[in-house]
């Protein structure tokens, strides 16, 4: 599956706005949804829909709506929760389902600490959402878990990418679309990704 790179205007200059280190909570965290809003834009392009029949204003009229189970949106915590509004402004009956998942500082490897997924995601397209995508360990762990539970249909949303965690995910996962407002430079020696946004969850949440 391609890695989409969304070079729209608008996303191009949001996400200049949040790589300055100055940025306030406040700001990093609109931010944040507003593009969330706009790869969500993108990786609804092709939601398969179901014709429907309406009362409308001159009789019945046939329309479109999304077809088959509700959507699931899956923050990873803590920082995936600085997406999950502006997913959710897009598509606000999605189902939720949350990973907590911690990469270890030193040895960068993803630790899952909390799993609350919904119920019949054989049949829910999932959505995951986080704002970095490094070393893709914390990814590849929640596909994982998605997939055990049988979700077949599966999208990430990254609001940066490292090459390093694209590889990853794509090698272990290459059905799994990867939507994201910029592939970045690649990680540096503690696992950050440059020029990246910092530890976003730290950013997100206004700790440290
Ligand atoms: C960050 C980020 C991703 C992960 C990316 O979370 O939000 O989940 O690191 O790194 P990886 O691709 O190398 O796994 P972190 O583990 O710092 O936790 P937090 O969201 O609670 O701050
Ligand atoms: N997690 C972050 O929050 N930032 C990075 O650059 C890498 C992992």
């Amino acid at each position: 599956m391609p890695v989409h790179e969304i070079r729209h205007p608008l996303i191009r200059h949001k996400l200049g706005l949040m790589r300055q280190a100055t940025l306030s909570t406040k700001s990093f965290r609109e931010l944040a949804q507003e593009i969330a809003a706009l790869l969500t834009y993108e990786a609804a392009k092709d939601l398969p829909l179901e014709p429907a029949m309406v009362d409308g204003w001159a009789g019945p009229t046939q329309v479109e709506r999304l077809a088959g189970k509700k959507i699931t949106v899956v923050p990873i915590l803590r920082a995936g929760i600085g997406m999950l509004d502006g997913v959710l402004s897009l598509i606000p009956g999605a189902r939720v389902s949350v990973v907590g998942i911690a990469r270890d500082e030193q040895t960068l490897q993803a630790q899952t600490y909390l799993e609350r997924l919904v119920g019949e995601l054989d049949q829910r397209q999932a959505l995951i959402v986080d704002p970095m995508l490094a070393t893709g360990g914390s990814m590849v762990a929640t596909i994982d878990l998605l997939k055990q539970a049988g979700c077949k249909e599966i999208r990430a949303l990254v609001l940066v990418a490292a090459p390093e965690g694209i590889a990853r995910v794509t090698a272990a996962h290459p059905d799994v679309a990867i939507y994201t407002a910029s592939v970045d430079d690649g990680l540096n020696e503690d696992g950050y990704i440059m020029p990246g946004l910092g530890d976003a969850g730290d950013r997100v949440f206004g700790t440290k």
